[in-house]
């Protein structure tokens, strides 16, 4: 059985991807500092997925802790979703960003490095393009990341295509994830953002469940069919499925050294037609109003995702209707959003 480190594993993607890869045989063990889940998450896994991960609570910041654990097990690949992710926190607190996010990961693989473990899949995200020039976005797109959230991980970015020019026995996955919703189908794993959600799909839940009151829809001149911004949200299943299939490709004696792939589904959604889908599916209004444009928003953006499907054999499947309704299921059951 083959052993994987996922770091960020009890995180929103993280977990729903150790739930995929565990049924998929493969073993996770977790490291995760809890700087932004629960450890409770584990118990979850463990009923999802029929086995209870290992978690390890440290810092991956934290050689020691990290040479700890490659001396202790064995491990085939590396996934590599621990960091921060929001956007405006980056914009106040930028060294915390570049400290977690790059220190973090070039700690990580100065300990892969020396316990022999070359295969690693990085949490990358569309936000290293910016203002794209148009939409579907190609991986081939110049990157222009606006924050330094967006920049630390187009350094992480250019540090692992280095060290994959530098030695030739590494093989690493860039995966670049557009917007990411949804929960597991069965309700008792989703996204559990801290205070007031910026994100629209946590939003728009918070409003159904009668804890916010009003979603406000920054802006509603954009150059799009209705109006307001468009996005390529994507279910966080099929993000699961994709870092399994990231990792099965990555195994490949013909393997790219580095690949490089969005992960979205092709297609862009307007603000108003999550909002509408979430009430058509859920049956639940969602009280909103038209506000200003949101400063640093972006019209409308989605992924080419058609060079994953080619190398990766990967595709999304799973519909907006899916999204709100298993967005909806997981915030109704879990009205606090907390797990544990
Ligand atoms: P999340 O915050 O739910 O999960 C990240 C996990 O990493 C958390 O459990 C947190 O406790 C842990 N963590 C943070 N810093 C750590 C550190 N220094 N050491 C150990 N653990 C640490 O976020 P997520 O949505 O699951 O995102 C996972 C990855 O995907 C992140 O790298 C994020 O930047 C990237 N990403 C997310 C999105 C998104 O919208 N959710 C989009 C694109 C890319
Ligand atoms: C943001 C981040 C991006 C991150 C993504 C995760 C920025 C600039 N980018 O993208 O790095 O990967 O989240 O999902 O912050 N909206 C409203 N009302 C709300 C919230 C959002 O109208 O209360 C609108 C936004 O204007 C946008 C759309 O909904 O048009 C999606 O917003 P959001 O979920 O925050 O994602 P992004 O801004 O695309």
């Amino acid at each position: 059985m083959q052993k994987i480190l996922i770091t960020g594993g009890t995180g929103f993607i993280g977990s729903h991807t150790v739930v995929e890869l565990v049924s998929a045989g493969y073993e996770c063990i977790i490291l995760d500092s809890l700087v932004n889940s629960h450890a409770a998450v584990v118990g979850r896994i463990a009923t999802l997925s029929g086995k209870t991960p290992l978690l390890i609570e440290g810092d991956v910041r934290d050689a020691a802790c990290l040479d700890a654990l490659f001396a202790a097990h064995t491990f085939s690949a590396v996934i590599h979703f621990a960091g921060l992710k929001a956007v405006g926190e980056s914009v106040r607190e930028p060294l915390r960003y570049y400290d977690n996010n790059v220190n973090g990961t070039t700690t990580l693989l100065a300990a892969m490095a020396k316990a022999g473990v070359k295969t690693i899949v990085f949490s990358s995200s569309a936000t290293v393009y910016g203002e794209p020039d148009f939409s579907p976005i190609p991986e081939s797109a110049p990157f222009r990341p606006a924050s330094p959230y967006g920049k630390s991980k187009a350094m992480v970015e250019s540090i692992l295509t280095d060290l994959v020019a530098s030695d030739s026995a590494w093989r690493v996955a860039l995966l670049r994830y557009f917007n990411p919703v949804g929960a597991h189908s069965s309700g008792m794993m989703g996204e559990d953002p801290a205070g007031i959600p910026n994100n629209l799909m946590p939003f728009v839940c918070q409003v159904a469940s009668g804890r916010l009151k009003t979603l406000r829809i920054f802006g509603n001149d954009y150059p799009t069919a209705d109006g307001t911004g468009e996005r390529d949200y994507i279910h966080v299943m099929d993000l699961a499925e994709g870092h399994l299939a990231a990792l099965r490709y990555l195994a490949r004696t013909d393997a790219s050294p580095l690949m490089i792939a969005n992960l979205g589904t092709s297609r862009g959604h307007s603000v108003l037609d999550v909002v509408n889908t979430f009430s058509r599916i859920n049956g639940m209004p969602i009280p909103h109003q038209f506000v200003a444009r949101r400063p640093g928003d972006v019209p409308a953006y989605w992924a080419d995702a058609t060079y994953a499907e080619r190398t990766l054999g990967w595709k999304a499947t799973r519909s907006l209707e899916d999204m709100c309704r298993d967005s909806w299921n997981w915030q109704k059951q879990n009205p606090t959003g907390d797990i544990g």
